[in-house]
């Protein structure tokens, strides 16, 4: 693409989401404040799941939730702690039927100390930002905080479990009208999850690698976590299950760049076609969600300074070669849910790829996967970690 065209889309990108605005006609309260929350601690405390109890990402909540509501007039009313409970919408929610909608995703652990720590939120709090372009996020934060403080009993303490944190913000205008919203919300809620690997043993992913889906798009929103980026997602994966493989290799371009794997970031660690061993993602170019993990994995390769750790494209041409002069180490995604996850198989252009990521060890993934939980259940402080 050209250069002034990319200037054109970066622009655009970088407008203000509507309800945030804060230009002159609208200065209203532009910012809340977690000096004024407000707490109203529910009547009818639920009961936490048992320590043994196999846990369903995203099933089970607890008892509180924060609450903030938007409106173009009075601005950011104050925060609320409020009992966990259905929203009230108006049918024609703008949220609901033009997926005015954004939305986190980060987890908080209990250490060994059993103090209870958020792993690196304010590279969440700074993407929630960027989705939205307007948000006094520190007030969010520590908002957050203060919700899984009252709520800490509902941390899990057992291996390889957290409490996933979920931050939301909707449009909820009440018209059917296709534009700025007037009114929004923005509530979180907290869910106890178990470990994605039951046990310590790591369960490879096979792909569907099909250029025929397209997940993101220079000039979309790809890079931005938006609910509309993922409801589009749920009939592809449907169809990688047909096919045999559990999550989607997501390509992009004619020359079928690598770019995420299912809700994951994408790395490889091969010896590159120049002879250097390498770790190498795909760069953030509008196309690639920014994750806390990619950056989290990025970072610590980097301290380590053993091998090259590159961000460039990788095309699936690339990595075919590299399989068959044997050069590639492990494939494996990256997210907030799994943190490290390998891939061994992917099916493209009608063949299976075999990826010999656990035959490798998987060295690289088992380090990181190391390094992570040391830094996340760690009895000693990280600068990552946000102590509730
Ligand atoms: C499309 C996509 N890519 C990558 C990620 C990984 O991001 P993170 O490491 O922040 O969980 C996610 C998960 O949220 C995602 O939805």
């Amino acid at each position: 693409m050209a250069a002034a065209t990319l200037g054109q889309v970066w622009a655009r990108k970088l407008l203000p989401v509507p309800w945030l605005l804060c230009g002159s006609k609208r200065c209203v309260s532009s910012i809340f404040k977690a000096a004024d929350l407000q707490i109203q601690m529910t009547k009818e405390p639920q009961k936490k799941p048992a320590p043994s109890q196999a846990l369903l990402f995203g099933k089970t909540f607890t008892d509180h939730m924060l609450m903030v509501e938007w409106n173009n007039k009075a601005g950011w009313g104050p925060p609320r702690i409020q009992p966990f409970q259905n929203l009230t919408l108006h049918p024609a929610c703008s949220g609901l039927h033009y997926s005015l909608q954004l939305f986190e995703g980060l987890k908080a652990y209990k250490g060994g100390d059993q103090q209870v720590r958020l792993f690196r939120p304010w590279l969440n709090m700074d993407r929630m930002l960027r989705s939205a372009r307007r948000l006094c996020l520190p007030e969010l934060l520590e908002c957050i905080r203060q919700l899984i403080e009252v709520d800490k009993d509902w941390v899990p303490d057992g291996n390889g479990t957290s409490l996933y944190v979920r931050p939301v913000l909707i449009g909820n205008e009440p018209s059917l009208g296709v534009g700025m919203v007037t009114q929004a919300l923005l509530y979180v809620i907290l869910c106890p999850v178990g470990s994605y690997f039951p046990g310590d043993s790591m369960t490879p992913v096979s792909l569907l690698a099909d250029p025929s889906f397209v997940r993101a798009w220079i000039g979309g929103v790809g890079d931005c976590k938006l609910g509309g980026n993922y409801g589009p997602t749920v009939a592809v994966q449907r169809e990688a299950q047909k096919r045999g493989c559990e999550q989607v290799l997501w390509l992009y371009g004619p020359d079928h760049q690598l770019t995420e794997v299912g809700t994951m970031n994408i790395f490889v660690y091969w010896t590159h076609e120049d002879g250097v061993l390498e770790l190498v993602t795909p760069p953030l170019n509008g196309v690639i969600l920014p994750g806390v993990v990619r950056q989290s994995l990025l970072d610590l390769a980097r301290t380590w300074g053993e091998f090259r750790v590159a961000e460039r494209k990788v095309t699936m041409k690339e990595l075919k070669r590299a399989l068959e002069e044997g050069r590639v180490r492990e494939v494996f995604g990256s997210g907030t849910a799994c943190q490290v996850c390998p891939v061994h198989q992917i099916l493209y252009e009608g063949k299976q790829l075999h990826i010999p990521t656990m035959e490798n060890g998987p060295e690289l993934i088992l380090r990181f996967q190391k390094e992570l939980k040391a830094i996340q259940y760690g009895a000693s402080a990280h600068d990552w970690m946000f102590r509730v």
